[in-house]
């Protein structure tokens, strides 16, 4: 790869800086100074910039406990994001994968690996995702019976695609779906007459959110195991 490029994925310096900082003679590879920034090198090579070692990112995949009012954006000009809390040396190298509303806590994933983000993501992967509620009255179970079949949310062509509803004590109820319409689940209480009043993520396909980690807390995942 060419060592603008090199410089600029491993630090997160935007490509002109990379320019910048080679043509000043700040970069070393293998030892020799490289000053042209066409240059290619070899990616594991040994690249120190200002004397300090600078290393490509990997795939990286973190789980994080999105607390209440951030927003799972990358950047924004009015409110927190998730990626304020992550503090990675690569973390201008990930994104978000998928969406929680800015009042949704509970599990979100967060990647640098593009493919597995629109694995987990694209409507055809229908990979399970499952969200604890806490409703405004205890849900029925004829209320139940109709989201596990599927109900028709506003503006939308055709029914939600069948659900498993768990009828929990104290207003709350667990639900898997494997869609990812906007607001899907406070829309799809709202259409059997209940409201969300919380609500929380607790699972995507394989990955159930660690106990351990509290509102705004991260770890990096091992992608073998399916913690
Ligand atoms: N469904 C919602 O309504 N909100 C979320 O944040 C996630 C799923």
């Amino acid at each position: 790869m060419r060592v603008d490029q090199f410089v600029s994925q491993a630090t997160g310096m935007p490509r002109s800086e990379a320019v910048k900082v080679i043509r000043w003679g700040q970069v070393l590879v293998d030892g020799v100074k490289i000053t042209k920034t066409s240059t290619h090198i070899d990616p594991t090579a040994e690249v120190l910039l200002d004397d300090e070692t600078i290393v490509l990112p990997g795939d990286i995949y973190l789980m994080l406990h999105k607390p209440v009012g951030v927003v799972s954006a990358t950047e924004d000009v009015e409110h927190q994001t998730v990626m304020d809390l992550i503090d990675h040396p690569h973390r201008h190298t990930l994104h978000v994968v998928g969406r929680l509303d800015k009042d949704t806590t509970g599990l979100l994933l967060i990647t640098n690996d593009g493919d597995w983000s629109h694995r987990i993501t694209a409507p055809k992967s229908h990979v399970p995702k499952t969200y604890l509620a806490t409703l405004a009255w205890a849900l029925t179970e004829e209320g139940a019976e109709q989201l596990r079949a599927g109900v028709q949310l506003h503006g939308e062509k055709g029914l939600t695609k069948p659900a498993e509803v768990e009828i929990l004590p104290d207003q709350q109820a667990r639900i898997t779906i494997s869609e990812g319409k906007y607001h899907q689940v406070k829309r799809m209480f709202a259409a059997v007459g209940n409201r969300v009043g919380s609500l929380h993520r607790e699972r995507i396909g394989e990955w159930v959110l660690d106990a351990a980690l509290a509102p705004g807390e991260w770890k990096v995942l091992n992608r073998d195991s399916s913690d």
